[in-house]
């Protein structure tokens, strides 16, 4: 069978890598994939932001299988369209994309279904937000309603702060559109984790649960990223706290979904803050994580494709699907000034020596192949995976084939996993 993943980052490498290992796999197309997926996929070019194109591509392909990576796809209704043509596609329809398109959306989907959530205000203008402001306790949390690549959220520490965040949604001088409604919410504190399940928008099967790295620097300082670095831990949810999550969060967002008629298929990512009142829904994602994905596709043992079509077909209930036990850890590897401005098209080395570390996968984000030579072509450039038995030998791993690669201002987070290092 011929299976086409829409995407380009590290997240789309590691889907490819996992879809390529099915014996029911013949071909891997990506589109428009990077210079580390065209090493195991043939690449073909296409423009995300334009539906047209993405249909166009899946006509002249006529794959058996559609795979979509990113937000934008989704929230444009690449699934609706491919479907209407009869193609088969993975991922949530337009209207269930939503509740990662709209974070108004999300927040009153939650309130409706009784699903925990930080304290919220949503607002149409300048005026009913500084009005709002006043009343949360400090810090406070300002967000773009729509999509923003991980740069619409803004944790306030002064109310001075949360006035001039306001402003800048709704003039559009802070992310480049005009907002014309942001939420503002409580802060919350505590653990955070990436509780990702695959839905037929009936039933939810979990996937390996896993903790993201959002902050640039060690110790969680400095601006936000699009995550620097995950880990996945058989431990990391405690078993009664997953049945937990899994009734109360995820099959209940699925099945708030059906009822209001926008049934949920694909992966319905729930971001959690583990709070002292238990916990809390920050955002949802439509699509699989990244680099969660990296690290938890390391550590699957099922085979995706089939898990994808049980998911399509709506037979997950008739699905279990298999884990390697131990942990699985991705670290991001990022050009000197990310998340700002930096460089590319710099030379990278040692990759081979790096995939040869045993239990490693090295996934590319951000990277291209010029005239034989992979070059740097992003912000995140790799996703250095690594499993094994135990956490600490995962960590191992990944730093060794770390070690082994080179590109002009390299760098990378090195205490990936320090909470469950601190706990043991
Ligand atoms: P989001 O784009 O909604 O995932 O938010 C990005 C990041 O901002 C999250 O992963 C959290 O680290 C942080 N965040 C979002 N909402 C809150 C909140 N209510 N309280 C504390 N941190 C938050
Ligand atoms: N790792 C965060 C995300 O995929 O949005």
């Amino acid at each position: 069978m011929k299976v086409l993943i829409l995407g380009s980052g590290g997240r789309e490498h590691a889907l490819a890598w996992a879809v390529a290992r099915s014996p029911r796999v013949t071909e891997v197309v990506c589109a428009p994939g990077n210079g580390g997926i065209a090493q195991i996929a043939r690449c073909v070019p296409v423009d995300l932001k334009s539906l047209d194109a993405m249909v166009a591509l899946a006509e002249a392909e006529r794959p058996e299988l559609t795979i979509v990576g990113p937000e934008l796809p989704l929230s444009l209704g690449i699934v609706d369209a491919l479907q209407e043509r009869g193609l088969r596609a993975f991922g949530p329809t337009k209207a269930a994309a939503m509740l990662e398109s709209s974070k108004s959306f999300a927040k009153r989907f939650l309130e409706r279904h009784h699903i925990p959530t930080a304290k919220y205000a949503i607002c149409t203008t300048a005026a009913e937000a500084e009005k709002a402001i006043g009343v949360f306790h400090l810090p406070l949390v300002v967000k773009a309603d729509g999509l923003a690549a991980g740069k619409g959220v803004l944790i306030c520490q002064n109310r001075t702060e949360a006035v001039d965040s306001v402003r800048g949604l709704f003039d559009g001088s802070l992310l480049g559109v005009v907002e014309q409604q942001i939420v503002i919410e409580e802060f919350l504190e505590g653990e955070e984790i990436s509780f990702l399940c695959l839905s037929d928008g009936k039933c939810a099967v979990p996937l390996a649960a896993a903790q993201d790295h959002k902050r640039i620097g060690e110790g969680d300082t400095g601006p936000n990223t699009g995550g620097m670095g995950v880990y996945s831990t058989d431990d990391l949810l405690e078993p009664g706290m997953r049945e937990w999550v899994l009734k109360h969060i995820a099959e209940a967002t699925i099945r708030g979904m059906a009822e209001e008629g926008a049934p949920f298929t694909g992966v319905l990512y729930c971001g959690l803050m583990m709070t002292a009142r238990g916990p809390q829904v920050l955002e949802f994602n439509a699509r699989f994580g990244d680099p969660e994905t990296q690290a938890i596709l390391v550590r699957m043992e099922s085979d995706l494709v089939e898990a994808l079509e049980a998911a399509i077909d709506g037979r997950l209930d008739q699905t279990e699907l298999r884990w390697k036990p131990g942990a699985a850890v991705c670290v991001v590897a990022s050009s000197a000034g990310y998340p700002g401005s930096y460089k590319t098209g710099l030379p990278m080395t040692g990759l081979d020596a790096a995939a040869k570390v045993p239990g490693v996968q090295v996934f590319h984000a951000g990277s291209s192949l010029v005239e034989g030579q992979i070059v740097t072509a992003g912000g995140r450039v790799l996703g250095v995976t690594a499993a094994d038995d135990s956490l600490e030998g995962a960590l191992a791993r990944a730093y060794q084939a770390l070690g082994e690669i080179h590109f002009d201002g390299i760098y990378f987070r090195r205490d990936i996993a320090h909470r469950a290092l601190k706990k043991k």
